[in-house]
């Protein structure tokens, strides 16, 4: 049996070098939002600015929140003599285009070369990222939407705008998106597209089985570690559906999200979404048991101890195992406090999975609701330990499992 150590995944964008390129929109100012955001996450940030942006918001506000001085010149003193474009394209990792105006997507579009965003944007061989903000007209317009067009046959990665109210009054599509829109497309554009075409199906969070209309049974799951699993999907390419049990997450961008309440109608919606899937990841706590019958009304206190009749739900992951379809990946998940290697390869057997990830949830660090998990991968021939790690390295760890099973196929 091969065992291996895996190193944790250092999580999301630290220290990953963003070149912020801000251009004349009165959404400069969510771009400087944007910038405190990636400095927390210890992101490196640099940020261009043309002479429009600067009309909106001053380039002191983006050197203090990225601590680093803003560039704006072309042509400015470099005291290193060489070129700001060509040093700003070679020290970055990600260039990212916010916001981005009809005006900057036709320069871009059209290889202009006549300030200092166009000019390292074409002088780059990094990932470029643009998310274009405007008026609704404006970005409607065939000339807009032939410049979106051909950036994206260029390998740029478009981000589309927000649809609502506007600053210019009007209604409609035009508005820089939520921060978590934009960090999904950075990090996928930083991300291989290993699972590119892959449809990968989530489950994530609780059941909950209805006693009568005002109690239920449930188990416990914040959802954090499937929504992890189902961003990591996403940015290596996969469709993605995620049926999540009820949580308190914000739906992630870029992936169909199911909502379910019963473990009776996860099973439908899964086996329902596993039919042209290529993986099923079932990170659900689903309930084992629901009331026999769910009261129509609310159950009375009463003097004499109460008896609840319950029966069974059916086990969605060992269905999917005796149904899968040639090649299907099937992971499960096993919430343990002891014996995690004998649980992982019982459950591997019984629901004829090819991966089972065991957490352990006795430390206050794994398991349920906090955002580090500690695993280990139970494969047929094959068991890994993994270290305490966040859950978007943990997920990470376990899709490298999962495209490897693929390839053996
Ligand atoms: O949501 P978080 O707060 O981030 O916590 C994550 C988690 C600890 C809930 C998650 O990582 C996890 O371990 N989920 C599985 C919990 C569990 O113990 O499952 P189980 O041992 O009851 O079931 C094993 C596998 O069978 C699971 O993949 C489960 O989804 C599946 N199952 C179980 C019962 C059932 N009726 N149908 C199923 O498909």
């Amino acid at each position: 049996m091969k065992e291996s150590i895996v190193k944790s995944d250092k999580p999301g964008l630290q220290g990953v070098r963003v070149l912020l390129g801000v251009t004349g929109s009165i959404a400069a100012y969510k771009a400087a939002e944007w910038v405190r955001e990636l400095v927390k996450e210890e992101a490196l940030v640099t940020v261009m600015m043309t002479d429009s942006a600067c009309e909106f918001v001053s380039s002191l506000t983006f050197a203090a929140l990225s601590g680093n001085r803003v560039y704006r010149q072309m042509f400015a003193e470099d005291p290193e003599g060489v070129m700001a474009h060509i040093n700003l394209s070679r020290d970055t990792d990600i260039l990212l285009i916010a916001p981005a105006t009809a005006q900057t997507l036709s320069r871009l579009s059209h290889g202009m070369g006549d300030d200092l965003i166009s000019t390292t944007v074409l002088a780059a061989r990094k990932p470029v990222v643009i998310c274009p903000a405007m008026n609704t007209n404006m970005f409607l317009h065939p000339a807009s939407q032939q410049n979106l067009e051909r950036l994206r046959s260029y390998g740029y990665q478009l981000v589309d705008p927000d649809s609502g109210s506007l600053a210019c009054g009007e209604e409609g599509t035009g508005r820089l998106p939520e921060w978590d829109v934009a960090r999904e497309a950075l990090l996928g554009a930083l991300t291989l597209n290993d699972l590119e075409g892959r449809k990968v199906v989530v489950t994530a969070g609780p059941t909950r089985e209805a006693l009568d209309p005002a109690r239920y049974l449930t188990n416990r799951s914040s959802g954090k570690m499937g929504y992890a699993l189902a961003r990591a999907a996403r940015r290596r390419g996969a469709k993605v559906t995620l049926v999540s049990g009820p949580v308190d997450l914000d739906a992630p961008p870029g992936i169909e999200l199911v909502r379910v309440q019963s473990a009776r109608q996860m099973e439908s919606a899964v086996l329902e979404h596993a039919q042209g899937a290529a993986v099923v990841v079932k990170a659900a706590a689903v309930a084992d048991y629901r009331p026999a019958t769910a009261q129509e009304h609310k159950i009375k206190k009463k003097a004499e101890p109460m008896h609840l009749d319950l029966v069974k739900n059916n086990d969605i992951l060992a269905t999917l195992g005796q149904n899968r379809r040639p090649g299907q990946i099937l992971v499960g998940f096993a919430a343990e406090s002891q014996n995690h290697r004998q649980e992982g390869f019982r459950k591997l057997t019984e629901k004829g999975a090819d991966l089972i990830v065991v957490n352990d949830i006795l430390g206050s660090t794994t398991g349920f609701d906090v955002d580090t998990n500690q695993v280990t991968l139970v494969e047929q021939n094959q068991v890994t330990e993994l270290p305490l790690m966040s859950k978007e390295g943990t997920a990470n760890q376990i899709l490298n499992r999962v495209v490897a099973l693929l390839e053996q196929q």
